[in-house]
């Protein structure tokens, strides 16, 4: 049988063990580390986090390592209460929030990784700079043809409500990190998060730029590479389900066909 194995500058190696408190109630957590400066590869460090001396979610244990332990610890983070999308993040397996993710939701070790299939700037920083630019690439502001209202661009209350389920998107990024079709063809295929602001634009009853939107995504690859796989929807820490909005854009480009 064929055997693959990573090239070896991406093999991660075991790490340091830091001291342990003296605490009735420590948590330990193996936190991937890995700094480009230094040339050496990734390794997972394992930390024990004092409970009684920190806050209930994953992000006061990371922020308790980097203010006690080890301030070359590396994170993103901003409102630390689901709002910012800065601290996504792959936890136990999963694509969440660090903010919002609750120690208590994991028994033994928690491991905490940067998001996958993305370059890493240091330790938990993905480089999201192409999906920045895919976000972009989207035009996500409104755009209208008409002369401006005197006071403000006016939406009914249903028209408002076919919102719901995409404004609440933070582009955290935990969707498209997710989505199989994205690992393999992330720079071509929108994934899932871009095209769920996509699809929040294309609906907004005030936006009068459908028609350049949806030649914009109709494209082989830009849309037409979810394949329904639902991890998007699945790993989503707002609830979303990008799975859906995209289904509907793809709705829309048969029925202007016809
Ligand atoms: S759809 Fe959900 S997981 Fe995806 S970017 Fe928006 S908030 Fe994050
Ligand atoms: S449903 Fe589509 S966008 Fe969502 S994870 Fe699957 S392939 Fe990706
Ligand atoms: S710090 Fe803003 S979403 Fe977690």
């Amino acid at each position: 049988m064929v055997e693959f194995r990573l090239p070896k500058n991406s093999r991660i190696k075991p790490g340091k063990v830091w001291p342990r408190p003296d605490s009735a109630r420590v948590r330990e957590y193996q936190v991937y580390r890995y700094d480009p400066d230094t040339g050496e590869n990734p390794r997972i460090d394992t930390y024990f986090v004092d409970e009684t001396d920190c806050g209930p979610m994953v992000l006061d244990a990371l922020l308790w390592i980097k203010n006690k332990v080890d301030p070359t610890l590396t994170l993103r983070r901003s409102c630390r209460e689901g709002v910012c999308g800065s601290c996504s993040m792959n936890i136990g397996g999963l694509n969440t929030l660090a903010c919002t993710k609750s120690a208590d939701d994991f028994s033994g070790a928690v491991k905490v990784y940067p998001l996958p299939h993305l370059p890493v700037v240091k330790d938990l920083v993905p480089d999201l700079s192409t999906f920045y630019a895919q976000h972009r690439s989207i035009e996500p502001w409104l755009q209208t043809k008409s002369p401006e209202p005197g006071t403000e661009w006016r939406q009914s209350r249903d028209d408002r409500e076919k919102l719901d389920g995409l404004y609440e998107c933070i582009l955290c990024a935990c969707c498209s990190a997710s989505c199989p079709s994205y690992w393999w063809n992330g720079e071509r295929y929108l994934g899932p998060a871009v095209l769920l602001q996509a699809y929040r634009w294309l609906i907004d009853s005030r936006d009068e730029a459908t028609g350049e939107r949806l030649d914009n995504l109709e494209d082989p690859f830009r849309l037409y590479r979810c394949h329904t796989i639902m991890n998007c929807a699945n790993t989503c820490p707002k609830g979303l389900n990008p799975a859906k909005a995209i289904a509907e854009i793809k709705k829309m480009m048969v029925e202007r066909r016809v």
